[in-house]
């Protein structure tokens, strides 16, 4: 079963980065010179996902706009001689397909895949939360779906290892493994448990291979953490009625959604990037000796 749909939630207030997100969506605020949305959205598209279905709010549409074809931008670069931004630019409008979909009240994590219900329809899916950012040679969803493949199709949730002082930020996963250090059969998982109560520190940064069997889950779960419907309450279910897999993924995460990770995100991009490796070497290297930083 090829997973062809991917999920990407966008209907949150972003309150961490106001005031910029009073008039912008978080999702739009530029990583260099890229919003961070697009890293994402290339991760679904480079894992060979075909379909993106944004779930989202009032005040988004601007993310709709960037993955369409702005003709009038197009036309004005190819007269002005800037035929590579033009290309650039048409490359993002016609990279993938989008469809959208409101999330009227923001009740959850769960209550936002259970918006995409009907667009999904009956194969299984890919969801990927946009504000945690992972690098790496092969796409973290491409490591999933391979993985659901070598396992029958079922489930997957993408983990990582985290400081077990930080679990009550995560969903965090338990199981036995049946690939050693790489894949676990998973029994349970628990929405933000607090590091004493945490069965491990394997959490996932929200990257999910899911069965389409979870929205009717979804349709019966109470409110969870926080009064919301947590995705990590229905996947503990699933695994009471199918098969779900949790996977050790290889790459560097960035929490993108909080301040202080969107700041080492965009010097860490930087420097791997060929175009601002060297401007940015340079700027940190001024500043350690201007701030004297040791
Ligand atoms: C959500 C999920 C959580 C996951 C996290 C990753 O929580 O509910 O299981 O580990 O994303 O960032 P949030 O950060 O939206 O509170």
């Amino acid at each position: 079963m090829k997973i062809k749909k991917a999920v990407i939630p966008v209907a949150g207030k972003g309150t961490r980065f106001l005031p910029a997100t009073k008039q912008i969506p978080k999702e739009m605020i530029p990583i260099i010179d890229k919003p961070m949305i697009h890293y994402a959205v290339m991760e679904a598209v480079e894992s060979g996902i075909e379909q993106i279905i944004f779930v989202t709010s009032s005040g988004k549409s601007s993310i709709e706009d960037y993955f369409d074809r702005n003709m009038e931008l197009e036309t004005f670069l190819e007269n002005n001689g800037k035929s590579d931004y033009k290309d650039l630019i048409h490359k993002i409008g016609t990279m993938t397909e989008v469809l959208t979909v409101r999330q009227k009240e923001q009740l959850g994590l769960g209550h936002a895949i259970l918006c995409a219900k009907d667009l999904i329809g009956d194969e299984n899916f890919a969801v990927i939360l946009g504000d945690d950012l992972v690098l790496n040679g092969k796409p973290v969803t491409k490591q999933l779906i391979e993985c659901s493949e070598k396992h029958n199709n079922q489930s997957v949730i993408g983990v990582m290892e985290v400081n077990p002082q930080e679990t009550n930020k995560y969903g965090i996963v338990e199981g036995s493994f049946v690939e050693k250090d790489k894949t676990l059969a998973m029994t349970r998982m628990i929405e933000k448990p607090e590091p004493k109560d945490a069965p491990t520190n394997l959490a996932t940064p929200g990257r999910y291979i899911l069965s389409k069997n979870i929205f009717s889950i979804l349709e019966r779960i109470p409110r969870g953490v926080g009064g919301e419907y947590q995705l990590t309450d229905a996947i503990n279910v699933l695994a009471q009625e199918e098969k779900v897999f949790a996977h050790i993924f290889e790459g560097d995460r960035f929490d993108a959604g909080s301040v202080n990770g969107y700041l080492e995100a965009t010097v860490e991009f930087a420097l791997r990037d060929s175009k601002y490796a060297d401007v940015m070497k340079k700027i940190i290297k001024d500043k350690v000796e201007k701030y004297s930083i040791r």
